[in-house]
């Protein structure tokens, strides 16, 4: 076994973004339900925030899927076979992953892809520090678009994507769609995907973990106005909106929303934005699958359901998924 750290130097393949802030945001705002995807959540304070939620006794699914991956990661480790490439979408902190990499020795090569360049420069060097044995790639990219992943310093068996974290319940059913096709692609014949998938479940724990207690979530909404009003010069009053997530039954997800406590006119990049009371922006959808959806849609993208992990309370699940050819 090779002892020596290996950090290969971060490859930079990300792009100036095609749809900007202020476009998309105006063009969200102008709608007859406004709207604004999530991704521009995660701004510094936003992504912190995030982090913050995840430590609240409410939002269990952080909690759960660690559980589920450190009671089978032996099971899931057999099930990624030996020398394989892993890509782990959204990387962050690599801290599931780490439970992992806590159980293979043989990895091609670990590839973290992530937005945030200086936090993913940081969280490979400790990756690279606290795993000798595995040559790590760092690859700065927006894995919702094109890119290419590295070729592996030592011959890799297959390619795995390692995508937990539930975010591709973040996405409508058909760009999630789209975007499991794009994994089956990337990780070519053979290949393969490990994802943790969030569940149906009790209206009342779903509503409970988008309505914490602690209020982290409406921070983590609000932050929105905070992000237009410092990045587009916008003028929203904070106190006038309120936090809300709803579960839509129809679709099977939880919505966030920002809603308008009164009547209000605000400016946005220099644009009038008119609110009635009650109306709202929405923020965020989180789908919540059944099995058999996910089983469905996964199908639909080429990829078969080969094996799954789920908690006592079936609250979440870790699958791992084969393309099919
Ligand atoms: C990142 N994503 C999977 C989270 C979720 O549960 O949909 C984002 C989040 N929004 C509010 N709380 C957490």
């Amino acid at each position: 076994m090779d002892t020596t750290a290996e950090t290969l130097p971060l490859l930079d393949q990300s792009t100036p973004s095609t749809d900007s802030f202020r476009a998309t945001a105006l063009e969200g705002l102008q709608k007859s339900q406004k709207e604004i995807p999530s991704k521009f959540l995660y701004d510094e304070r936003g992504s912190k925030l995030f982090d913050a939620i995840c430590e609240t006794d409410d939002y269990y699914p952080t909690r759960t899927e660690i559980g589920i991956m450190k009671q089978h990661v032996e099971e899931m480790v057999e099930a990624l076979g030996p020398r394989v490439l892993l890509a782990e979408y959204g990387s962050g902190s690599s801290l599931k992953t780490r439970i992992l990499l806590d159980h293979v020795d043989d990895l091609a090569l670990y590839v973290p892809i992530d937005i945030s360049r200086a936090h993913l420069a940081e969280s490979a060097e400790v990756i690279a520090e606290r795993y000798p044995h595995i040559p790590v790639q760092p690859l700065c990219a927006d894995y919702t678009e094109a890119f290419d992943l590295p070729e592996p310093p030592r011959p890799a068996s297959r390619t795995v994507v390692y995508y937990p974290g539930s975010t591709l319940g973040n996405f409508q059913p058909d760009d999630a769609r789209r975007f499991l096709t794009g994994i089956a692609d990337t990780v070519g014949a053979d290949g393969g995907l490990l994802i943790g998938v969030d569940l149906r479940k009790d209206v009342d724990v779903l509503r409970a973990a988008y309505n914490d207690s602690e209020g982290v979530t409406a921070a983590f909404n609000k932050n929105l106005l905070r992000r237009m009003n410092r990045e587009l010069d916008a003028t929203f009053d904070l106190d006038q909106f309120e936090h809300e997530a709803v579960w839509n039954e129809d679709a099977g997800c939880i919505e966030m929303h920002l809603r308008s406590r009164g009547n209000q006119t605000v400016t946005v990049a220099g644009e009038p934005i008119a609110f009635a009371e009650g109306e709202t922006i929405r923020t965020e959808y989180s789908y919540k699958y059944t099995l058999d959806d996910f089983e469905a849609l996964a199908a639909e993208a080429g990829l078969g359901v080969e094996e799954v992990w789920t908690d006592d309370r079936s609250y979440f699940s870790v699958q791992y998924c084969s393309r099919v050819d």
